[in-house]
C-alpha cells in the first residue's frame, strides 16, 4: 500500500466542530442523515483540491471560509484546521514514527499555516513550518523527537519565500531534497490519489473503447466498467475468475460474465451476462440497476492497483442483503491494498462488521457532528452486554443507548447480568433511571 492514514483531526470544518477520528485498515460510518458522515469524506476532497489547485480556488470552490466553518455556536470561529497523522513518507515499519501534516486556515484577515512532519530514508526527518511568507524547514536525527513547535534541537534550517495564501502543499514539491521536497510531494501524491468512488450506473452500462495502453484503473464512477474488466481478465486471470464467482454467488440467473463488441470491429467493448434460461446473453444496457452496482463495487475490490485511500458513499444503495456478506469480505482483502472509508445506511451491512471497523455518528445540540460518538472499547462493552445481538441491529435500534446505561450501571457487568436477556436489561435500566437506583452500587 502507498501510505496509510492512523488519525484525522478536524476543527470547525462544516458540521465537524472538533473532531479525532482514529482510522484502521476498514472504517464504516453509520448515523442518522445529516450526521456529518459526507462531511468526513469532503475533508479528503478538499485536501486533494488544494494539492491540485491552492487553497484559495479550494475555498471558492466551496463558497469561501463563511460557507465553510461551523455555523454553529454564538460566535464564529476563526480558524478552521485539517490534521493528519499516519505513513506516506516511507515504507511503514513498526520503528517508523508517523508523518504528520497539519493546516490551518484563518477566516479574516485570511491566512493560512502548516506543519510537516516527514521521515526521510536513513532515519533522518523534517519538520517544515509554513507561516505567513516564509517555510522554514529543519533536519532532525533519527532518534530525535520533534516537539509540536519544533523548540528543540535540530541540525539544519532553511527557510524560502513562499506566497502568502498559497500552501506549502501546492508550492514546496518544488523545493530541494533537502529541504523535505521529496517528502512533500509524497504527501501530495497520497493526497490526490485518494477518491470518492460512486458508481454512475448509465455511465457504467454503456460500451467503453478497447484500451490499447494496457491496465488503467477503474474510474471514480466506473465509466470504464467495460474496458477495466477486460483488461482485468486478460491480465490477471484469478482476480477475473473469482471476480465472476462472486457476481454468480450474488445474482442467481448468473452463468457467466462475457463481452461483446458492439461496433463489429474490436474497438468498442461491452460487459453481457449469460443468464440461466435465456437464449441470448443480456448486455449490461439492459441489466438491473444493482447489478451494474454490484459490478462496479467489484471491479473496484478487485483493481490490482488502487490509490491509498478509497472512500465510499453509501455503498448498500441498491444491493441484496446477501451481496452486502460478500462485499465486506473483499473489503477486508482489498484493505490490504488501499484503505476505506464508507458511509452506510444498511443494519445488514454493520452486522458483518467487527467492532473496530464501525465507526458511530451523531449530531449534537448545538449543531456540530460527535464522530466518533462511541468508542471502539465502548462498542466493544455494549457487544459483550448484548449476548450475541449482531452489530448492525445493535446500532438500528435504541439497544445502544439502553445497553450503554445497562453497562454503565454494571447491570451488564453483574454475574447475573451474563444471562439476561436484551428485554430484560432494557427494563432493568430504564427502571434504574426512573429510579436513579444503581443495583450495581446496592
Ligand atoms: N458550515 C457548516 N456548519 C455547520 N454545519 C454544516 C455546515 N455545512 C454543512 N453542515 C451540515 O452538515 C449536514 C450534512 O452532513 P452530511 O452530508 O455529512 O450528512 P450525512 O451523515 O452524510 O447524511 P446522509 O446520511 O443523509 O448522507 C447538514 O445538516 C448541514 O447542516
Ligand atoms: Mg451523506
Amino acid at each position: 500500500m502507498a501510505g496509510r492514514l492512523v488519525e484525522l483531526e478536524v476543527e470547525n470544518f462544516r458540521s465537524l466542530r472538533k473532531v479525532s477520528l482514529p482510522l484502521g485498515r476498514v472504517n464504516v460510518l453509520v448515523g442518522p442523515n445529516g450526521a456529518g458522515k459526507t462531511n468526513v469524506l469532503r475533508v479528503f476532497d478538499f485536501l486533494a483540491d488544494i494539492v491540485r489547485t491552492d487553497l484559495g480556488p479550494a475555498l471558492e470552490d466551496r463558497g469561501g471560509f463563511d460557507e465553510l466553518v461551523f455555523r454553529g455556536g454564538d460566535l464564529r470561529p476563526d480558524h478552521i484546521q485539517i490534521g493528519l497523522k499516519g505513513h506516506w513518507s516511507v515504507p511503514e515499519t513498526s520503528r517508523c514514527p508517523l508523518d504528520m501534516y497539519r493546516l490551518k486556515i484563518n477566516g479574516s484577515p485570511p491566512a493560512r499555516e502548516e506543519i510537516f512532519h516527514l521521515s526521510r530514508a536513513g532515519g533522518w526527518r523534517n519538520r517544515i513550518e509554513v507561516s505567513g511568507e516564509r517555510a522554514a524547514s529543519s533536519q532532525y536525527g533519527a532518534d530525535e523527537v520533534i516537539s509540536d513547535d519544533g523548540s528543540e534541537r535540530r541540525t539544519a534550517v532553511m527557510e524560502v519565500g513562499i506566497q502568502p495564501f498559497s500552501t506549502g502543499l501546492s508550492t514546496l514539491p518544488r523545493l530541494s531534497e533537502n529541504f523535505g521536497g521529496r517528502e512533500v510531494v509524497a504527501l501530495a501524491d497520497f493526497l490526490t490519489t485518494f477518491r470518492v468512488f460512486d458508481v454512475d450506473v448509465h455511465r457504467a452500462r454503456m460500451p467503453s473503447r478497447v484500451s490499447r495502453s494496457g491496465y488503467e484503473a477503474i474510474a471514480d464512477d466506473a465509466s470504464n466498467l467495460a474496458r477495466f474488466l477486460l483488461t482485468l481478465r486478460d491480465t490477471d486471470e484469478e482476480a477475473w475468475e473469482r471476480l465472476q464467482a462472486d457476481a454468480i454467488e450474488v445474482l442467481p440467473q448468473l452463468e457467466a460474465l462475457d463481452f461483446d463488441y458492439p461496433s463489429g470491429s474490436a474497438r468498442s467493448v461491452v460487459v453481457v451476462l449469460r443468464e440461466r434460461g435465456l437464449r441470448d446473453p443480456t448486455s449490461l444496457l439492459d441489466a438491473s440497476y444493482g447489478t451494474i452496482r454490484l459490478l462496479g463495487l467489484l471491479a473496484m475490490l478487485y483493481d490490482p492497483s488502487p490509490p491509498a485511500l478509497t472512500c465510499v458513499e453509501e455503498i448498500d444503495h441498491g444491493l441484496h442483503p446477501q451481496a452486502l456478506e460478500i462485499l465486506v469480505e473483499r473489503v477486508r482483502e482489498a484493505s490490504d491494498r488501499t484503505q476505506f472509508i464508507i458511509a452506510t445506511h444498511s443494519p445488514a451491512l454493520a452486522d458483518r462488521l467487527k467492532p473496530e471497523e464501525l465507526i458511530v455518528c451523531e449530531r449534537a445540540e448545538d449543531g456540530s457532528s460527535v464522530i466518533p460518538a462511541v468508542s471502539t472499547a465502548q462498542v466493544e462493552k455494549i457487544v459483550r452486554a448484548s449476548e450475541g445481538i449482531p452489530l448492525g441491529e445493535l446500532w438500528f435500534s435504541d439497544a445502544p443507548e439502553v445497553l450503554g446505561k445497562a453497562t454503565m450501571m454494571g447491570l451488564a457487568a453483574r454475574p447475573s447480568g451474563r444471562n439476561r436477556s436484551y428485554e430484560q436489561l432494557r427494563e432493568d435500566a430504564a427502571r434504574c433511571c426512573a429510579d436513579h437506583v444503581c443495583p450495581a452500587s446496592e
